[in-house]
């Protein structure tokens, strides 16, 4: 089928019972950056701008999908090996390879997908993944728990894509709500939601796009993460403790205190590395506490403090992101802002007071554009508000 004929077959069809549609939101992370592969402590937000697939099913593991935003199609068969080939298409093969090991498809599906933001930041990666690992799961009646769908996802981009992701992203996009405040242990996998309390200002979520696009597969994520694990297991060593297996080894297993006592000993990158991961996980602690308490200036200035790390110790964060945190750290209006997600181009993302939002959105605009005027065409901010997981 065509493109126009999958579309007007979804609308022709969309009262017939035969037509299904999924969203699946995307997310922010205001604290507790780049320490999830390292099992920290995190926070999210799903935010109401995400992924939206129709589609109806096949009989004989047949796949057509087209997409709104990109060319070409996602086109095959679930019974046949499937090559990757580094397109959009990946992602939906990527989500059939990992639900596959457990269980047995007969059915496959025809649809359109569009994603509502473009750029990279919001992880629309974890967000199409779980997407249509909904949508293959419905169609071939598996009723996945969310515990199941967030670890069938993880497998998809660690081991189809190939990026070493934690667990944030399919975390938030899967457990949040509308109007809380998500915070993750990522070692013992405890999830719990924090109401916007009563006395709390109101805020939205501006999503800055830098108006370059983030790519992390081929990026230095992997090996921050590498330099993580090093540093931990290089810690473990000094400290005369039980290391085990490399690939098993963590930050989260070093108590700070044994940081503390033997950094100077690392290679100064390993050392900045896990200083990001101790401070960051203390100022989750703090975040999630003032959170808690309606204290949005502190919950605010716990988010610039973070998104500083991550540029000065995680050493991420393209120069237009950098030049976009200087910029938010100066606006009125933004309580706290930092770039989102791994850094490598992309988003960033601010909680603002939704008063000044005209206001917010012309300075950065301004003063944005005079360094990277090239960008102009690209560069975009949005406001959103907090949303549900998948549903
Ligand atoms: C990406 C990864 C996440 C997390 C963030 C940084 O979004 O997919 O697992 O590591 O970067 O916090």
């Amino acid at each position: 089928m065509s493109k126009e004929e999958i579309k007007t077959f979804i609308e022709k069809e969309k009262n017939s019972g035969n037509v299904f549609h999924f969203f699946c939101p995307y997310r922010v992370c205001p604290l507790g950056a780049h320490v999830d592969h390292q099992l920290g402590l995190v926070t999210g937000f799903a935010i109401d701008k995400g992924t939206k697939f129709s589609f109806f099913a096949t009989e004989d593991c047949e796949i057509e999908v087209y997409s709104d935003n990109f060319e070409g199609m996602a086109i095959g068969n679930l019974n046949e090996e499937y090559e990757r080939q580094y397109i959009w298409a990946d992602y939906l093969f990527g989500a059939a390879y990992a639900l596959k090991k457990s269980y047995t498809l007969t059915k496959g599906l025809k649809g359109i997908v569009s994603g509502e933001v473009l750029g990279g930041g919001l992880s629309s990666s974890a967000s199409v993944i779980l997407t249509y690992l909904k949508s293959l799961a419905f169609v071939n009646d598996i009723n996945l728990t969310s515990v199941e769908l967030v670890n069938l996802a993880i497998d998809a981009e660690r081991n189809f894509i190939g990026v070493n992701v934690g667990k944030l992203d399919q975390s938030c996009e899967v457990f949040s709500k509308k109007n809380n405040l998500l915070y993750l242990d990522t070692k013992t996998d405890s999830a719990k939601l924090i109401k916007i309390p009563k006395n709390m200002p109101d805020f939205e979520i501006a999503i800055i796009f830098s108006g370059l696009e983030r790519k992390l597969a081929g990026s230095a994520y992997n090996m921050r993460v590498d330099e993580c694990k090093a540093a931990s297991y290089a810690l473990k060593g000094f400290a005369h403790l039980e290391y085990g297996k490399f690939n098993d080894t963590y930050l989260r297993d070093v108590p700070a205190g044994i940081f503390l006592q033997y950094k100077d000993k690392l290679p100064s990158n390993w050392a900045k590395r896990a200083e990001h991961f101790y401070s960051e996980n203390e100022r989750v602690k703090k975040g999630v506490k003032a959170f808690q308490n309606g204290n949005l200036e502190e919950f605010g200035k716990l988010i610039f403090e973070s998104g500083r790390s991550s540029i000065e110790k995680y050493e991420t964060g393209s120069e237009e992101l950098k030049v976009l945190q200087n910029i938010m750290e100066n606006t009125d209006g933004i309580y706290g802002g930092r770039f989102s997600g791994a850094g490598f181009n992309g988003c960033a993302m601010a909680v603002i007071n939704p008063e000044k939002k005209n206001e917010i959105a012309k300075k950065i605009r301004t003063e944005y554009l005079k360094s990277f005027p090239e960008l102009k065409s690209t560069f975009n901010i949005i406001f959103c508000k907090t949303a549900d997981g998948i549903n």
